[in-house]
């Protein structure tokens, strides 16, 4: 599938070549990626907003360099059709950052990450680093990450894309109701509180200390009564504040704040309670608000409602620049086999273009692909018909840029 017949070679714009850190230049996972494929022009009548960014790429473990590199290939072709100047460069992070420097977040790699305009991140864990200690697992590296650049936004979309209804385990009714946005904080709460085993007469005793502040809960309930009041207005937030100290701080700091915001309809909802609720009637949800630990555990639940954990993206953000990733993991099982899903990284990839970059025509472009890709039946393993014969994940990055491609001179005339 060429390009559209009035770009011609001479109109092609020079974009930079993907760069990896040179120290780990031996570690390159997109060496496939060739010149040509580098270089395509924008239709020469476009209006551009041409945008120069600076993006890191962390493909980590298992399935992570195989998503991340179809991701990156959309990325390219929207610098290319747009007339962008996207620098990708990847780094060591993770598992094969441990293999490779002994450390899941280097030095090098997180001060990448901080002069980035935005991060493209992949997953990271396996087999091969379970039985190291907790804190030096390449799941802390994440967690080094979020803190270090105070990721304490973390957003995860559940929608069950038109063309893929079926596929939720809910009946027709229900799943037609699900728009939510779980919005998790990310940088407090029990993942980041002391983890201690010690010794007890019994054999050992585990501690892992839960804390928030009020002005943890405030910044990132701010931001939620912000987004709840640019959608339906409706904001559910889910605690134990029947149990817990730190849900008790929550829920009274989330009422606080609800007064400045009459716009609001604000409910609390007990966990456990939510989690059913959000299976018998997805549609009384709009924008979720929750703590760290149960964001993780709610946002897995939403995404198997939608269809598959394989087709979720989420957005991270603090002060500084925003991180990009799919909210599944690693999948070891599935790595190198080129069986994954790259949905959840390309939908990342364009929030990224959306969200950071205010590219809205583009992440347009991509989504837009996306969907008529899934309602001409093109599914990979996880969301194919029982029967059917699954597409490979480079496959469906190839067949998306077929079809973007196709419409490529629609979406660029409207910029
Ligand atoms: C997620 C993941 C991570 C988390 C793991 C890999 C540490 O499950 O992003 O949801 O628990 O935050
Ligand atoms: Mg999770």
């Amino acid at each position: 599938m060429g390009f559209p017949s009035r770009f011609k070679e001479t109109d092609r714009i020079k974009i930079p070549d993907y760069t990896v850190s040179p120290r780990h230049a031996k570690n390159i996972v997109f060496w496939e990626f060739r010149s040509e494929e580098l270089l395509a022009g924008p239709a020469r009548d476009v209006k551009m907003t041409n945008q120069k960014r600076k993006i890191v790429l962390l493909p980590g473990d298992g399935i992570g360099p195989e998503i991340v590199r179809v991701a990156v290939r959309v990325l390219k072709d929207c610098a290319s059709a747009f007339g962008h100047q996207f620098d990708l460069t990847e780094f060591p992070f993770g598992g094969s950052a441990i293999d490779l420097t002994g450390m899941p977040l280097p030095a090098e790699t997180l001060a990448a990450c901080k002069s980035a305009d935005a991060i493209l991140l992949g997953a990271v864990g396996g087999a091969k680093w379970d039985a190291l200690p907790i804190g030096k697992r390449p799941e802390s590296g994440l967690l080094a990450l979020r803190k270090a650049l105070g990721l304490y936004i973390n957003l995860r979309p559940i929608e069950l894309r038109p063309a893929l209804r079926s596929l939720s385990p809910l009946t027709a009714d229900r799943a037609a109701g699900i728009h939510i946005e779980i919005i998790r904080e990310l940088a407090g709460d029990i993942y980041f509180g002391e983890h201690r085993i010690e010794a007890d007469p019994s054999g050992e005793r585990a501690t892992d200390e839960a804390v928030y502040t009020t002005g943890e809960v405030e910044r990132v309930a701010k931001y939620a009564f912000a987004r709840a009041e640019a959608r339906t207005g409706r904001l559910a937030s889910i605690d134990k504040a029947n149990v817990l100290a730190t849900s008790q701080l929550w829920r009274r700091t989330v009422t606080r704040l609800a007064a400045d915001h009459p716009g609001v309809k604000l409910e609390h909802l007990y966990v456990d309670n939510a989690a059913m609720q959000l299976v018998l009637a997805p549609a009384q949800f709009d924008v979720i608000l929750t703590s760290n630990m149960f964001g993780d555990i709610l946002s897995d639940l939403g995404a198997a409602l939608a269809g598959s954990i394989g087709l979720i993206p989420s957005m991270s953000c603090g002060p500084g620049p925003s991180l990009y990733e799919p909210i599944h993991g690693s999948a070891p099982s599935l790595a190198g086999k080129d069986v994954a899903s790259p949905v959840g990284t390309i939908l990342s990839a364009s929030m990224m273009l959306r969200e950071s970059f205010g590219l809205k025509q583009e992440a347009d472009w991509i989504e837009s692909a996306v969907d008529r890709l899934f309602s001409q039946g093109i599914r990979t393993a996880d969301i194919s018909a029982p029967g059917a014969t699954p597409i490979r994940c480079s496959e469906f990055g190839e067949r998306l840029h077929a079809e973007m491609m196709e419409t490529v001179e629609r979406h660029a005339q409207d910029v």
